[in-house]
């Protein structure tokens, strides 16, 4: 990685991390790092995005992402408006171009959207002027996600370069697994994944990922474990035996993780299903990163915006006092 990088140049999108450089992402989490101090204000608005409109355009259920990129924008002083499948034409049958050009119409800069199907939002990105940023597709990609992630990782570790990073539970059915899997090898950390065989996808190997089918193994080898959700509303398809037996395997318990010299910091996206993949004392422990990942996710989202917007990374600060 140079030190000295570049203009992020995302393009006019973020649909994920794949496409982008180490350079680009280390970019991006620079430039939330003036942007953390915002939130900590007791007026917590600038004028970065003052004149902006931003859609959210929520086709799946969200409290973290829609919410966190909401702060985010009034946060910059854009004016937001919030659209969710329910309630809205497409329960007519209207198509998402269709909306999306109705939306453009009425003179929007920039659209956040969360959709089930993998590639949605590049479909949308090639057909609309606007910028689009990918909320998560189905299960290809969640970017803000995973670099709210890295971003908490680099706080906690000061670098990611050479980080050695598992994940555990369905990395199969996981967008964010995906994100972050590009993410963390883009920014040169060792990267594992762990869980059982039904749940990994084929082909990580080839891309440099290590595979543990123990949890204990993947806790020795790690200095951050990530914890994914188990997505029960896919385990009537035979994935898993039971809930209790996954729990029982690769459950995430403080019994596992005290069997290792090392404090582990623990991360998880959220919404957790307490008991099955993590257990309460380690979610709420003192080594869990899964409240700070949160607010994190206030600074990167702003940073996003700002980026695609057209901020410069170098100017973030001064923007964000009203000076540049
Ligand atoms: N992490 C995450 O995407 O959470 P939400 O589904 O609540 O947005």
């Amino acid at each position: 990685m140079s030190d000295g990088r570049p203009a992020a140049n995302l393009g006019k999108d973020l649909v994920g991390l794949e496409p982008l450089s180490g350079d680009q992402i280390l970019t991006i989490l620079d430039t939330a790092e003036p942007f953390k101090e915002i939130s900590e204000r007791q007026i917590k608005k600038v004028p970065v995005l003052r004149g902006q409109t931003i859609v959210n355009l929520f086709f799946e259920p969200s409290t973290r992402t829609r919410i966190s990129f909401e702060f985010a924008e009034k946060r910059l002083s854009a004016d937001t408006v919030n659209v969710s499948a329910t309630g809205s034409s497409v329960e007519k049958g209207e198509t998402l171009v269709d909306t999306a050009r109705n939306l453009e119409a009425m003179r929007i800069d920039m659209v956040v959207m969360r959709h089930g199907a993998a590639g949605a939002a590049q479909f949308l990105g090639d057909r609309i002027s606007s910028n689009v940023i990918n909320a998560g597709d189905g299960q290809h990609e969640h970017p803000t996600q995973a670099l709210l992630d890295l971003l908490t990782l680099r706080d906690e570790f000061g670098g990611l370069d050479d980080l050695r990073v598992c994940i555990v539970g369905d990395i199969l059915h996981s967008r964010v697994a995906r994100s972050n899997i590009w993410g963390l090898l883009r920014v040169g950390a060792d990267v594992a994944v762990c869980g059982p065989q039904t749940l990994i996808p084929r082909g990580l190997e080839e891309l440099g990922v290590k595979v543990f089918p123990h949890i204990e193994t993947a806790i020795e080898w790690c200095e951050a474990l990530y914890v994914l959700r188990l997505q029960l509303e896919r385990m009537n398809a035979g994935f898993v035996p039971s809930l209790q037996e996954y729990n029982r395997v690769y459950g995430v318990t403080s019994e596992r993780l005290d069997r290792s010299d090392d404090e582990i910091p623990i991360l998880h996206p959220g919404p957790m299903n307490r008991g099955v993949e993590i257990d309460s004392d380690v979610a709420d422990g003192p080594h869990s990163l899964i409240l700070p990942q949160v607010t994190n996710g206030v600074a990167v989202r702003m940073a996003v915006l700002y980026l695609l917007s057209g901020g410069e990374p170098e100017k973030a600060d001064a923007a964000k006092e009203g000076e540049a």
